[in-house]
């Protein structure tokens, strides 16, 4: 009898997700959330036929050195700049992500954030809970924040996600702008009811920007300084991306200067750390990486991580096809060095 395949999964999770992978293969899982050191990866990923990771968990050549085992590679996650995509393709493993499931939920949150850093949500409730409601005198022009009906959206990065941001948009009567790399089919376009334009004029127009782009080296500090400076100084910066695409300290010093409205932040530089500024100001949301945190996401996103597991290792009704595979040519030189 062949030994059954060994799947290391980094994080904790839902105990019957964890259950379908072992139906089929030994599985090693994390009862307990941390952050894994290179040498730890590096030491777990030699022993195993396959991984689920999640985003913290860094996937180089550094970790992958020598190893002859390890098939599959599984994101928890639609981002994966955490993937060294060209290292794990040269060393034959499959990559995979979970778009597509998250699409709605990261689309929802970011319009939790818009509304709440425009209408203080945070900080006002933070003044509530602080017990200075009673005695305070409340006046009618307190805590007054910016409308966000009627107002202009610009969106960066015009993905699944930020064209979800868009169809909301319109029971907002918002106005809506986007920049990408390339402009989408003129039926997307309409059915977001979205308009293409330059990212200086983006900058210029938006009374919400939101941040939707994948994080890649270019990427870094897309919004700096310079950017921030071209902005409204009314306009409210979202970011559900990642950290990294903002100078969190230009953006810090512009939120506290008041050369820019407010903002809404799921995601930072060097998270969980965050800027210590950013956390003093009142006119910025922060949370902790929650965008895709719905029970039904978080659910459908393992789900498909062992999907991809169980298809790359040939088990189950998709075995030999990974649904969302990064580097599917692994599998067509795979199957030419077996025939
Ligand atoms: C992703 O999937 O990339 C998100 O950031 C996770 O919440």
């Amino acid at each position: 009898m062949t030994a059954k395949p060994k799947v290391w999964v980094a994080r904790p999770l839902f105990p019957d997700v964890l259950a379908r992978l072992a139906e089929h293969v030994e599985v090693d899982a994390e009862a307990v959330e941390r952050r894994h050191t290179a040498d730890e990866l590096r030491r777990k990923l030699a022993g195993v036929d396959a991984a689920v990771v999640g985003l913290a968990d860094r996937i180089d050549e550094a970790v992958l050195e020598g190893h002859t085992r390890l098939k599959v590679v599984a994101n928890l996650g639609v981002g994966f700049n955490n993937l060294d995509l060209d290292a794990l393709t040269r060393h034959g493993i499959l990559a995979s992500n979970t778009p597509d499931v998250l699409t709605e939920s990261v689309a929802d949150f970011a319009w939790a954030l818009m509304l709440a850093a425009a209408r203080r949500v945070g900080a006002s409730e933070r003044w509530l809970r602080a017990g200075q409601w009673p005695g305070s005198h409340m006046r009618f022009d307190d805590w007054l924040g910016l409308d966000v009906h009627g107002r202009t959206l610009g969106i960066l990065g015009m993905g699944r996600i930020g064209q979800g941001i868009a169809r909301r948009a319109a029971g907002f009567d918002m106005n809506v702008l986007y920049h990408n790399r390339s402009r989408l089919p003129e039926m997307v376009e309409r059915e977001c009811k979205a308009t293409l334009v330059d990212k200086a004029e983006l900058l210029r127009r938006s009374d919400f920007l939101v941040l939707v782009l994948p994080f890649t080296p270019e990427n870094r500090h897309a919004i700096g300084a310079p950017e921030l400076a071209r902005m409204k100084p009314s306009a409210v910066l979202v970011n559900v991306a990642r950290g990294g695409i903002v100078d969190d300290a230009a953006l810090a010093a512009a939120l506290r200067e008041g050369r820019l409205g407010a903002a809404g932040l799921d995601v930072f530089e060097g998270e969980p750390q965050v800027h210590p500024e950013l956390l003093m100001l009142d006119n910025v949301v922060l949370c902790p990486h929650i965008a895709s945190a719905s029970e039904e996401t978080r659910r459908a996103m393992a789900n498909l991580a062992v999907d991809n597991v169980l298809a790359a290792l040939g088990f189950g009704e998709m075995a030999g096809k990974p649904p969302t595979a990064l580097n599917p040519a692994v599998l067509t030189h795979r199957a030419a060095h077996k025939a």
